[in-house]
């Protein structure tokens, strides 16, 4: 039987650790995505270094150098394009999108967020969820629609919050989790497996639904 990876492209700004995790779960033999691309905004994000190590192509395109947003988008879209990319994945890439681009990219673009979504969309995730005191916080992959931070979701981890928690010791813990999370929904994307089905995402051969995270357990 043949076998066709589709061709990735991760978007960056900076440290990369969550385009990693994509870069590592595409070594297995029989992942259905390699990652063909990572494009940064920013020349001196922490990822590209990996990235090139790793002799993945990687492409600088920054924001700074054009008038407006869409002669950056259209240079991004370009490039993209240019490496055969199929799948677009957002990994901690800074910049807000325009319709125009995410319709470029409709329902073949990821995007990772640091909470539960639709809780705390936006910036500063793990201080809100401590404000708020919520019990269960996490991390959510999710297709691209033109608002921020909303659409289709694929997978979603949940995280207890504990007692002494601090947003960078709870932040740490949710990480880890997108680290899993990511490669899992790329891989659902890519095989097929994972189709979006109105404002939801229906993934075939889902398994039996475990017990509910109960937190704190009494
Ligand atoms: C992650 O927390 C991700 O959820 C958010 O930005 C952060 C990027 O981290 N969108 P990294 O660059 O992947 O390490």
């Amino acid at each position: 039987m043949t076998f066709s990876r589709k061709r990735v492209g991760v978007l960056i700004s900076g440290r990369g650790s969550n385009m990693r995790s994509l870069v590592e779960a595409a070594r297995a033999e029989n992942f259905p995505a390699e990652i063909a691309l990572v494009l940064s905004n920013v020349a001196d994000a922490g990822g590209l270094d990996f990235a090139q190590k790793q002799g993945i192509a990687t492409a600088v395109v920054d924001h700074k150098l054009f008038g407006d947003r869409e002669g950056f988008e259209r240079a991004m879209n370009e490039t993209l394009v240019a490496h055969g990319v199929e799948i677009v994945c957002l990994a901690g890439f800074m910049r807000l999108l325009t319709p125009w681009f995410v319709e470029q990219w409709r329902g073949r673009m990821l995007n990772i967020h640091p909470a539960l979504l639709p809780s705390f969309r936006g910036l500063h995730t793990h201080a809100r969820a401590l404000e708020e005191g919520v019990k269960i916080h996490g991390a959510t992959v999710h297709f691209v629609v033109p608002e921020l931070d909303a659409g289709p979701i694929v997978v979603q981890a949940a995280v207890p919050v504990l007692d002494g928690d601090t947003p960078e010791a709870l932040g740490a813990r949710v990480l880890a989790q997108e680290h899993r999370i990511y490669p899992l929904a790329l891989k659902l994307v890519a095989s097929g497996a994972a189709r979006i089905e109105g404002a939801r995402v229906r993934v075939e051969g889902e398994p039996e639904a475990p017990d509910a995270l109960l937190w704190p357990r009494a």
